[in-house]
């Protein structure tokens, strides 16, 4: 899944909350996804959000442990967060320190042997099991759990549109999918998030249909490895992600669809198909290749080669030919020679893509990669990562150019800096600034594109 960083922007709930939380999320969309439902978890405790972290009584880190950089920020903000917690215990207030997320999976005890300022380590798993934990730690005892809870956390989560004062938003996401048996020798996901486990039909079906119920428009469904999802249907018959999509289609109110991340090995033709069929099921499509070397592809453990990928990838253009492709390279996996290098930028050339993420590759202890011989040297990395990133900038540059002129749906999801102004998304996951003033936030529109930034779009309003 495709890392970001975002903090969680919600307003303050009204009324009798006394305490405040800070919720700072690293990483991918599905710990955006989950730091919502923490805060729908510790809303139902009385908890209310902050944005601001010096106004917090609870400040939780939902960390990423993709790369080693995202797990050195954890411990570095822990540091600060020590002081903070001194200074308050000298005011006589209480603050208390969580940490979620795959670093608290992955290092659990280590956590709070590191830094004892922390008073509680929840892994993804056990995340509905927070306001227990902050009991427990209350009453003196240092909470570390990181097990593979028994239990649904699904079920024991508060339903997300219930919660008071959450603000209403246009667009959601849907956890449909968690945790990866998939295995590439360079990631900790099949280790942090465990094994694939896909939610129930009936559950997503509920959850989808609440949330349109509140308001919301667009759907993203996520997994770490979301087209794996599998379920059965009322008639007991085994389904997929694309039967998945025809049902989620169905539900009134409801005008896009999205899913991610993807892996090329799990792109069966219902899904194709659902890309075929369904107008709403948006154009863009993340799907990450990592590498255009069948040598590398091969040490990855990413069980295809690189002419099958682009063989796909022209299966699904030949039947949503305007659909924009998005993608994750890894450059410098031990052994990547030049030449697999080229093979990647080759690939990149072929492919044309709208969007990417590239990174350097980052040795993760306990996943097989960190044992290959001939890891590559910093600088080379960093000489390959700057070639390729020029190149996926040329494309993606090229991509919002080829918008202007072109008129399209647009998804009014917010607020723009100036008065009138709305900010949307287009299809293809664009953000787009436009003066409508006579619409409103969860129309859509259709609008004319007039200038390209760098990363955001401008547009009119189309006539008749
Ligand atoms: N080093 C660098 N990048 C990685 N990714 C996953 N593991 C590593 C690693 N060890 C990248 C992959 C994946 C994305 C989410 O992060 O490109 O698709
Ligand atoms: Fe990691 Fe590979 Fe699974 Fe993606 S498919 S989460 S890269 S192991």
């Amino acid at each position: 899944m495709t890392q970001e960083t975002a903090s969680l922007t919600e307003t303050p709930m009204p009324g009798a909350n006394t305490r405040k939380v800070f919720i700072k999320t690293y990483g991918c969309q599905m710990n955006v996804y989950d730091s919502g439902r923490m805060a729908d978890a510790l809303a139902v405790d009385g908890y209310a959000p902050t944005e601001v972290m010096e106004e917090a009584d609870l400040v939780l880190l939902n960390t990423c442990h993709i790369r080693e950089k995202a797990a050195e920020k954890v411990y570095s903000a822990l540091g600060r967060l020590r002081e903070h917690k001194k200074a308050r215990a000298a005011e006589g207030k209480e603050f208390m320190i969580g940490v979620a997320g795959c670093v608290a999976q992955a290092e659990g005890e280590e956590i709070s042997r590191r830094e004892p300022a922390v008073d509680v380590v929840l892994g993804p798993q056990t995340y509905h099991r927070l306001p227990q934990a902050l009991q427990k730690a209350r009453a003196g005892e240092r909470v570390v759990d990181t097990e593979y809870a028994l239990e649904d956390k699904f079920e024991h989560l508060p339903d997300p549109t219930k919660v008071i004062g959450k603000p209403r938003s246009v667009t959601a996401f849907l956890t449909v999918q968690e945790g990866c048996d998939k295995f590439c020798t360079f990631c900790v996901v099949p280790y942090t998030r465990g094994s694939e486990v896909s939610r129930p039909l009936s559950q997503l079906l509920t959850e989808a249909r609440r949330l349109v119920d509140s308001g919301v428009r667009e759907l993203t469904l996520l997994g770490q490895n979301v087209n794996a999802w599998h379920g059965e249907d009322e008639q007991g018959m085994a389904i997929g992600l694309g039967d998945l999509l025809y049902k989620l289609a169905q539900i009134p109110g409801l005008a896009r669809l999205r899913y991610t991340t993807s892996h090329p090995r799990d792109m069966d033709d219902r899904l194709i198909e659902a890309h075929r069929d369904l107008r709403m099921l948006m154009p863009y499509l993340h799907l990450p290749v990592q590498s255009g070397s069948d040598r590398i592809l091969k040490a990855m453990n990413r069980r295809h080669k690189a002419s099958e990928y682009v063989a796909l990838i022209e299966r699904i253009r030949s039947v949503r030919p305007d659909i924009a492709l998005s993608g994750d390279f890894i450059v410098g996996f031990p052994g990547e020679t030049d030449q697999d290098f080229e093979d990647t930028m080759n690939l990149v050339r072929e492919v044309n893509y709208a969007q990417a993420y590239s990174f350097k590759y980052s040795t993760r202890p306990g996943t097989p990669g960190a044992d290959l011989p001939d890891h590559v040297a910093e600088d080379v990395k960093t000489e390959r990562l700057a070639r390729l990133q020029a190149l996926l900038l040329e494309q993606q540059q090229a991509f919002m150019q080829s918008m202007i002129g072109k008129t399209i749906d647009l998804l009014l999801e917010k607020p723009g800096r100036m008065p009138g102004q709305l900010i949307g998304r287009s299809p293809w996951l664009q953000s787009v600034n436009v003066d409508a003033k006579s619409s409103q936030i969860g129309d859509i529109i259709q609008v004319r594109i007039t200038a390209a930034g760098p990363n955001s779009l401008f547009a009119e309003v189309a006539e008749g």
